[in-house]
């Protein structure tokens, strides 16, 4: 985050004049308004822009030191003469952010990808660009599609889990989503952009093998620009040697060239660490301020060092969306003050954490509590004023109020008779003996700007779940955590719930599923290791080293090649009901038109939710892990009702990465389809034979004329510094921060009260 330091006041002063000057403009501004396509509006505006005009769309208008609110990310001034409206950009992937109020705190994206819900993610982004909006932005810095490679990384609840898979399809659904009601997403971070330590800085550099990059980090990077993504964020990370944000192959080869972008790439807040090399590279805006794309891009024209056609592709990239979406004939957005809240948004909000509340374990089917539970005691701090709704940094959100889990479990359990007791932790053995049912809170903290240690919880309360558990057998452990943690007293516990980061509703969610009022929907994005140990970045020189030399083993690939058992593998998740699975139906030939059907029936006696997966296991020639998921189909069924899920392939679905022959092939050979509940529970199998080895895209187009390899020249990168001594600090700040990292912002206007205060 860089909320404090670098939010951009809102301009309101000169409303009245812009107004004027912009209806006087209006009749020189024939791109306003009009039905011409938006390549020959483009144009027309292009032809009329000067060099200074052209360089101030190019970058931001924050200036460094700037404290005040209310407050965007980000900020592009408007251009009165020519008709252009400013644009701003809002933070972030879980909600509106910049420390805004009146907004919903919605669950974390963790918690989202739990649902494996492409639905209600294209919902969830919806809400966040209704808000977004309405507080007077235009661009919606999310969503964010970095991998989560460590469970160690500080962003590990701003990530949709482990899969590229999963992360592709919601991050799609939600890009959908928050286009969908006219703002732009811009999704974050191209790539390998996945840990905190040492960002933006030489040392944080992630050495990845193309293969890795192509198969595992950049593809969901392709599914957002499928589903037409308008911006993409270059990260603070290296990649092989090379700045993301001045790195040809991944911008300009890649993203633009074999993904198609059209849109723009804007740099992450003071990444710019190069100005002719970052935009002969592909980096089209740079953030927040301008010293590298203003001054030094002038002298970068002006010498000649970058074409005044690159600087057109930029001002087109940057326009394109802003036609294309309306934003030229707007009457403008809300503003800054107004509270966008309201209940349909908290409904989305209660939804998705109901939906991604994971159950893990559920000894003797001690769940769903019901009329014979007398009394509970709540245990934790964290069921009270030290509950966490949302992560740290620019993914942070500030709920109006959060419901507690202490609120949510004493208003459900006085609808059903039970008692309820609180305990901060110190009494826990006392308080859990003294109940029917126990129900501990624990808690990890985990923000942007510093990576935790480890995936440990606390000694204290670690402590305190053993010590309620040994004095009460009806023991329920609730996770607040960011992700995976370790779980030393799992055999000792009856149950067990991922809430993960849930938002301003968590109480009431928690509630509902703790009675069974909903299914516990949830199911992992991410494997639960034995120890941390077991990580596939586990040694230091993969994490925080930068070395990627797991390869393509990411996530449950990685437990699978190397044959550890998990604690809980990616996937898992229980419901109050049973499903059985049956009927699998392979239909094609491997190709994109190939379909696998199968049926999931509800056993039990309760209605459910399923999340059915499908694997692909590659003949072993290919060289890839034992499984990769492809497509996953969450299903609610009545006791004893069936449902027939479809999978349908892709181009990609049965291929691999050739890095000879640079393009993706799909191999010759036996591929076996695996159905079922989880990465570790397929009960189903079927296969497809592939006849012939044959490529299923387009080599990498090589890099444009003038790209360079790699950073600026060493003359123009001390001129950079010399002119630009203030964004240069902030770069290096922003790695400097990563080793202390960012205090806490607030949870919630209203802040959580521990119930012991309230006598
Ligand atoms: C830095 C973060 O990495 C990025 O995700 C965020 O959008 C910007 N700061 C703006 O706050």
């Amino acid at each position: 985050m860089i909320a404090a330091s670098v939010l951009v006041t809102v301009p309101a002063a000169h409303a009245a004049e812009t107004a004027d000057a912009a209806a006087e403009a209006d009749s020189q501004c024939p791109w306003v308004g009009s039905d011409a396509p938006v390549e020959q509006r483009i144009d027309q505006l292009l032809s009329r822009m000067r060099l200074d005009e052209k360089l101030d769309l190019v970058h931001g208008s924050a200036m460094p030191f700037q404290f005040v609110g209310p407050t965007y990310a980000g900020m592009i001034s408007e251009n009165p003469r020519l008709c252009i409206p400013q644009l701003g950009l809002s933070d972030g992937p879980a909600g509106v952010g910049n420390g805004h109020t009146g907004v919903t705190q919605l669950p974390s994206p963790m918690a989202l990808a739990a649902s494996w819900d492409a639905e209600l993610a294209s919902r969830y982004g919806a809400t966040i660009a209704r808000e977004a909006r309405g507080k007077g932005a235009d661009v919606v810095l999310g969503p964010t599609i970095d991998l989560l490679r460590d469970p160690r990384a500080g962003r590990s609840f701003e990530t949709l889990g482990e899969d590229p898979h999963l992360t592709g399809e919601l991050a799609a659904a939600q890009v959908g989503g928050i286009q969908g009601e006219g703002a732009l997403a811009q999704s974050k971070h191209i790539a390998a952009y996945n840990q905190e330590t040492l960002r933006n800085l030489p040392a944080n550099d992630s050495i990845v093998d193309e293969r890795t990059l192509q198969e595992v980090y950049l593809s969901p990077v392709r599914d957002v620009v499928d589903a037409g993504t308008a911006s993409v964020m270059c990260g603070y990370n290296r990649l092989n040697g090379v700045h993301a944000c001045n790195n040809t192959y991944l911008l300009s080869q890649v993203l633009k060239g074999q993904f198609g972008f059209d849109g723009f790439v804007t740099s992450d807040w003071f990444a710019t660490q190069a100005s002719h090399a970052a935009a002969n590279a592909g980096m089209d805006l740079q953030m927040p301020g301008g010293c590298h794309y203003g001054p030094r891009l002038r002298h970068g024209i002006n010498s000649g060092a970058v074409t005044t056609a690159r600087l057109d592709d930029m001002v087109s990239r940057i326009l394109r969306p802003m036609f294309r979406f309306g934003l030229f004939e707007r009457d403008g957005n809300g503003s800054p003050d107004d509270a966008v809240t309201g209940p349909e948004h908290a409904a989305v909000a209660r939804e998705v954490a109901e939906k991604g509340m994971t159950l893990l374990k559920n000894g003797d089917g001690m769940l769903p509590l019901g009329g014979e539970t007398g009394s509970i005691a709540v245990i934790g701090e964290a069921a009270g004023e030290r509950v966490i709704g949302s992560g740290g940094g620019s993914p942070h959100v500030i709920a109006p109020e959060i419901v507690t889990p202490f609120e949510g479990i004493a208003e459900r359990a006085r609808e059903a008779g039970a008692e309820v007791s609180f305990d901060d932790g110190s009494q826990a053995g006392e308080a859990a003996g003294a109940a029917d049912v126990a129900v501990v809170v624990a808690r990890q903290w985990s923000t942007e700007s510093k990576d935790n240690k480890d995936i440990r919880l606390s000694e204290k309360d670690n402590e305190m779940i053993a010590k309620a558990a040994a004095a009460n057998e009806n023991t329920v452990v609730v996770l607040n955590t960011a992700g995976p943690v370790e779980m030393p007293w799992l055999d000792e516990v009856a149950g067990v719930v991922a809430a993960w980061y849930p938002g301003q509703e968590y109480g009431d969610a928690l509630a509902s599923v703790l009675y069974g009022d909903a299914d516990p929907g949830g199911r992992l994005p991410a494997t639960f290791p034995v120890s941390q140990a077991d990580l596939p970045a586990a040694s230091p020189d993969r994490f925080p080293g930068g070395a990627y030399d797991e390869g393509l083993a990411v996530g449950y690939r990685w437990y699978d090649r190397e044959d550890i058992e998990p604690l809980f593998p990616f996937g898992h998740g229980l419901s109050y009901t049973t499903f059985e699975y049956s009927g699998l139906e392979v239909r094609g030939d491997g190709g994109p038109d190939t379909t696998v059907t199968a049926r999931v029936t509800n056993t039990g006696s309760r209605a459910g939710s399923e999340v059915a997966q499908l694997y692909v296991t590659h003949p072993e020639s290919a060289g890839e892990p034992p499984k990769r998921l492809e497509g996953f189909q969450r299903v609610e069924l009545e006791p004893g009702e069936s449902a027939r899920v479809r999978f349908a392939l892709d181009e990609r679905s049965l291929a691999h990465w050739d890095a000879d022959a640079d393009r993706w092939v799909r191999g010759e050979g036996d591929y076996t389809l695996s159905v079922g509940g989880s990465s570790r529970d397929l009960p189903l199998t079927g296969d497809v034979a592939v006849a012939e080895t044959a490529p299923v895209s387009e080599p990498t187009p090589a890099p444009p004329p003038g790209a360079p390899e790699g950073d600026d020249p060493a003359w123009t990168k001390i001129g950079n510094v010399a002119r630009c001594p203030a964004e240069s600090l902030y770069a290096g700040m922003i790695g400097a921060i990563s080793l202390f990292g960012l205090p806490p912002g607030e949870q919630a206007t209203r802040p959580p009260r521990s119930p012991a205060d309230d006598g």
